[in-house]
C-alpha cells in the first residue's frame, strides 16, 4: 500500500469525488493530498539505496530485490522504476483507468494495448512485471471465467519479465459468496448488510483448495477464518494433479516453456487478427521459436499466422486449453489454423 505513506503536510481538504456515496466511504473524496505524493517514490529510492550499499557490504551473492505495490495510473505504476523499485506491480490486467477487466471489457485489442502500454514505459534494462490477479480483486476464474484461465496464463507466463499469480489461480478456483454475517474484511465491515459485497475481497480469500478432504485439506478443523468455497470436492489441487488434463498441468508446462533461453532472452512480436485473435511470438537465434495463439470469442475461428514469417508452415503443439481437441505434439500449418472457442495455444 505504497501509495498511501505519506499525506499532505498542510493537512488540505480533499475535493469531492461527487459519487452519491456515504461520507464515510473511501470513495466519497478524491485523494489528491492523501495518494500517490512523490514523497512516497523519494522513500523507495532510500529504500534502494540501503539495499544497493547492504549487497555491497554483505557481497554474499543473494540477490535482493523491491517490488512496490501501488495501484494507480499507468505511469504513476511505472514511476517506481525510476525510483529505484527492481519490479513494480504492474496492475494493467486488473483495471485501467475506470475499466475493471473482465471477459467483456478485455479483448485482443486490450490485451495487446495493455502489453504495449507496459513495455513503452518500462525503463531500458527494466524487468516488465504481468500481474493477472490478486488478493484485492474478484479471482480470475470468476472475471474471465475458467475456459479463458488458461488462455491468460499462457500469454501472460511467456511474456518477457516477472508474472505474479494470485494463489489458487493456478487451479481455476472461483470467488465464494459470504453474507454479510460471515464477511471480516474491514473495508467491508465499516459499511452495511445491504452495500457491503463490492467492498469485500473476502470472497477472493477463502482457503485453498488443496483436496476433497475436511475443510477443503486446509485444515483439520471444520470451521476456518473463511469458509471453504463449496466446488472444493471437485474443484482441488489433488484432483487437478490425478487429471489427464487440468488447468494445474498446463500450468506447470506452460512454467517449464517459461524456464528456456527462449522465453527468457527471445524478442516478443504481439498480433490482433480480426477481433477474436491474439497471437504472440518468442524468437531467438539458434532456438526454437515459440508461438501463442488464443481465440477469444466463443465461437471458432481460422485465422492465417503467416505474419509469423520466421515459422515454418508445419508447427506442432506444445500446450493446449483444457477443452482443446489439439493435443501436445499435433501439428498444425501456419497458413490456416482452426481455433475452436475459447481456443489457447502454444506451437513451435
Ligand atoms: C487503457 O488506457 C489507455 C490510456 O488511457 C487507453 O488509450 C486505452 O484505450 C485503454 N484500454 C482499454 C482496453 O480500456
Ligand atoms: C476449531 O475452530 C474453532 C473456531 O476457530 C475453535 O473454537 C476450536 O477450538 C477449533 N478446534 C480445534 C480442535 O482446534
Ligand atoms: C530451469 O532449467 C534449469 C536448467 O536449464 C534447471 O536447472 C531448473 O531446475 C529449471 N527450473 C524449473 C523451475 O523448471
Ligand atoms: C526473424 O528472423 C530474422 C532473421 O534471423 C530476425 O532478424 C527477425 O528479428 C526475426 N523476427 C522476429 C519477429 O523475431
Ligand atoms: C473462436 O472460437 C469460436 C467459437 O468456437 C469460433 O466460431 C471461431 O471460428 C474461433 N476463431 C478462431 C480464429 O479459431
Amino acid at each position: 500500500a505504497l501509495p498511501y505513506i505519506y499525506e499532505d503536510t498542510e493537512l488540505r481538504d480533499e475535493p469531492l469525488s461527487g459519487d452519491p456515496i456515504p461520507a464515510t466511504d473511501y470513495w466519497y473524496l478524491h485523494h489528491i493530498y492523501t495518494k500517490d505524493l512523490i514523497e512516497n517514490y523519494e522513500l523507495v529510492q532510500v529504500w534502494r539505496d540501503y539495499f544497493d550499499e547492504y549487497n555491497a557490504k554483505t557481497n554474499d551473492g543473494v540477490e535482493r530485490i523491491i517490488i512496490t505495490e501501488g495501484f494507480a495510473d499507468v505511469s504513476l505504476m511505472c514511476l517506481y522504476y525510476n525510483y529505484g523499485a527492481h519490479v513494480p506491480f504492474n496492475f494493467l490486467f486488473i483495471r485501467n483507468d475506470s475499466v475493471a477487466f473482465n471477459a467483456e471489457t478485455l479483448s485482443p485489442a486490450g490485451i495487446k494495448n495493455n502489453i504495449d502500454q507496459w513495455l513503452n514505459c518500462v525503463p531500458e534494462g527494466g524487468t516488465p512485471n504481468w500481474v493477472i490477479g490478486n488478493h484485492d480483486r474478484p479471482r480470475m476464474a470468476t472475471r474471465f471465467g475458467s475456459e479463458k484461465l488458461d488462455m491468460l496464463n499462457f500469454v501472460l507466463l511467456l511474456l518477457p519479465g516477472v508474472m505474479t499469480v494470485y494463489n489458487g489461480d493456478e487451479i481455476g478456483m472461483t470467488d465464494t459468496y459470504l453474507t454479510w454475517e460471515e464477511t471480516e474484511d474491514p473495508q467491508a465491515c465499516t459499511t452495511d448488510p445491504g452495500r457491503y459485497q463490492p467492498y469485500s475481497r473476502d470472497p477472493a480469500r477463502t482457503p485453498f483448495q488443496w483436496d476433497d478432504s475436511t475443510s477443503a485439506g486446509f485444515s483439520t478443523n471444520t470451521t476456518v477464518y473463511l469458509k471453504v468455497n463449496e466446488k472444493y470436492r471437485t474443484l482441488n489441487l489433488a484432483a487437478q494433479k490425478a487429471a489427464d488434463k487440468s488447468h494445474y498441468k498446463n500450468f506447470q508446462a506452460v512454467m517449464k516453456l517459461r524456464n528456456t533461453t527462449v522465453a527468457k532472452d527471445g524478442a516478443l512480436k504481439t498480433l490482433v487478427i480480426g477481433e477474436d485473435v491474439f497471437a504472440m511470438s518468442r524468437e531467438l537465434d539458434g532456438h526454437d521459436p515459440l508461438l501463442v495463439v488464443i481465440n477469444w470469442s466463443k465461437s471458432p475461428v481460422t485465422v492465417s499466422l503467416d505474419d509469423f514469417s520466421n515459422f515454418s508452415e508445419k508447427l506442432q503443439v506444445l500446450a493446449s486449453d483444457v477443452n482443446n481437441d489439439l493435443k501436445v505434439g499435433d501439428t498444425v500449418s501456419r497458413s490456416s489454423i482452426t481455433l475452436q472457442g475459447n481456443a489457447a495455444l502454444i506451437i513451435t
